[in-house]
């Protein structure tokens, strides 16, 4: 597939451990292969998530592992999405260097928007486009959510919608999937109607994300 801003880089990056790096990669790597592009996923995490991930489904050509950073050319994916480790800012800096954007999970809480203000600064420090998301929401909990994302809008551009908590994000991983793909034998203590509905939800809010992130390319492409 021709994409006028590809080959490209997006990397997932936070300091903070836990907020959704590994998942989000994961999710918008089947995406983007499912949308017929060619997809290369670089981990750069010692816990290698994404590396597990990957035999998981398989390990499939598209998405496929990268062992190495190359530089995004000829013959290479179209995308290349990078996993990165919490804590280490020395890592996280090499993932920022090499994207064209950075997508900056972070979850709903005081703390947990305090602490994204460190990749903001090194994304700004390298002149690089970024997308916060907040994600794993409580939906029910509307003041949180609209504070934190309220919070967010104030530090940089914030994906407009909310990824929300749910459970087929959790229970597809470890069959090599990702939410949206999400079917009844993934987790068969639920009902299948309910399964259905929430991996449809996952399904559209990935999409978005997807597009969110090619309108962010756009601009940092518009900025060369
Ligand atoms: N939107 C979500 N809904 C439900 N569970 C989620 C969601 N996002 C992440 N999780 C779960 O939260 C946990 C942490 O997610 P993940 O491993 O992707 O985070 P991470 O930032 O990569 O962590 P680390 O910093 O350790 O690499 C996992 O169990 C994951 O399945
Ligand atoms: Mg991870």
């Amino acid at each position: 597939m021709r994409h006028p801003h590809m080959p490209c880089t997006i990397s997932v990056v936070a300091s903070k451990g836990g907020v959704g790096k590994s998942l989000i990669t994961a999710c918008l790597a089947a995406h983007a292969a499912k949308r017929g592009f060619k997809v290369g996923i670089h981990d750069l995490d010692a816990q290698h998530s994404a590396t597990i991930w990957h035999r998981a489904r398989g390990s499939p050509s598209n998405p496929a592992l990268l062992p190495e950073l190359g530089k995004p050319g000829r013959g290479g994916p179209d995308v290349t999405l990078i996993d990165t480790p919490p804590s280490n800012l020395r890592v996280i800096k090499r993932a920022i260097d090499a994207c064209d954007v950075a997508i900056i999970p972070v979850r709903a809480g005081f703390f947990d928007i305090a602490a994204v203000t460190d990749v903001i600064e090194m994304c700004k420090d390298a002149g690089r486009f970024f997308l916060l998301v907040l994600n794993a929401v409580e939906p029910r909990r509307r003041q949180l959510v609209s504070e934190s994302m309220a919070a967010l809008n104030k530090l940089g551009p914030t994906f407009d919608r909310p990824l929300e908590e749910r459970a087929v994000y959790v229970t597809t991983l470890h069959h090599g999937k990702t939410g949206p793909e999400a079917t009844p034998a993934d987790d068969n203590k639920r009902s299948s109607s309910a399964l259905r509905l929430d991996a449809e939800g996952a399904a559209e809010e990935i999409a978005a994300l997807w597009d969110a992130a090619l309108v962010v390319l756009k601009h940092a492409r518009k900025s060369q």
